[in-house]
């Protein structure tokens, strides 16, 4: 049993995973495990990208280390798992999973609804990305880039999304989980189903989930 908090309310669900029948305004993530993994090297080792997936999908505990090791914050500053240019923290996790997508408030350690339904299909050209238990979807927030010009914005942003991309592939290199992160993403039509504002860019998706 764990809780979640719908609005004001908690909702005890009876269930280790994300698997909704109804999304939710805000899913308080349980604190990330942050003493676990394996070691570094054998890590690297093992670092891949798959492309076939199981549709089983990741235990809550698994998704809160994942969101945490990707962007989490990790310093009584407030500063991040990876690095952002200037300290934007610019770059937003969108997590596309079968009931609904979601916003990772890494502040909070939450997940805020972004949009009712199932956007994984959405998210991606290649026929995994429907089935995988989870896309997540890195979009940069220009109005947080101060006065940077165009060309520092787009290399920055860019470099940014790479950082968070590596530590999602190597929390799953320890995790026994699998990864590919995607720049085949038709983000157009992806920003309109995400309702995303002008000053939003899509950068880049990663699927993950267990090898098949
Ligand atoms: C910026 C970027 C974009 C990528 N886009 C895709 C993609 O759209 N679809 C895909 O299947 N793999 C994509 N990949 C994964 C690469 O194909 C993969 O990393 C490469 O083949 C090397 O394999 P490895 O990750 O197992 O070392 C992308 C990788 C990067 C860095």
């Amino acid at each position: 049993m764990r809780a979640i908090r719908v609005g004001t309310l908690v909702v005890f669900v009876f269930s280790s995973s994300l698997a909704l029948a109804q999304p939710v305004e805000t899913i308080t993530l349980p604190p990330p495990a942050t003493d676990g993994g394996r070691p570094l090297m054998q890590v690297l080792k093992d670092r891949h990208s798959i492309r076939t997936f199981k549709a089983d999908p990741l235990p809550v505990p698994v998704l809160s280390n994942l969101l945490w090791a990707a962007f989490g914050v990790n310093r009584p500053s407030g500063q991040r798992t990876a690095p952002s240019a200037r300290n934007w923290q610019e770059m937003d996790i969108y997590v596309a999973l079968p009931d609904a997508l979601y916003l990772y408030d890494a502040k909070a350690h939450a997940l805020k609804l972004a949009a009712a339904g199932d956007l994984r299909a959405a998210t991606g050209t290649q026929p995994f990305v429907a089935t995988a238990p989870l896309n997540l979807v890195y979009v940069a927030d220009l109005t947080r880039t101060g006065t940077a010009a165009p060309e520092e914005q787009a290399q920055f942003t860019w470099a940014d999304a790479g950082f968070i991309a590596q530590n999602v592939y190597l929390f799953c290199a320890s995790e026994g989980l699998g990864a590919v992160v995607r720049g085949l993403v038709p983000r157009e039509a992806l920003a309109a189903l995400m309702k995303l504002r002008p000053e939003q860019r899509i950068l880049l998706a990663q699927t993950v989930g267990y090898p098949q």
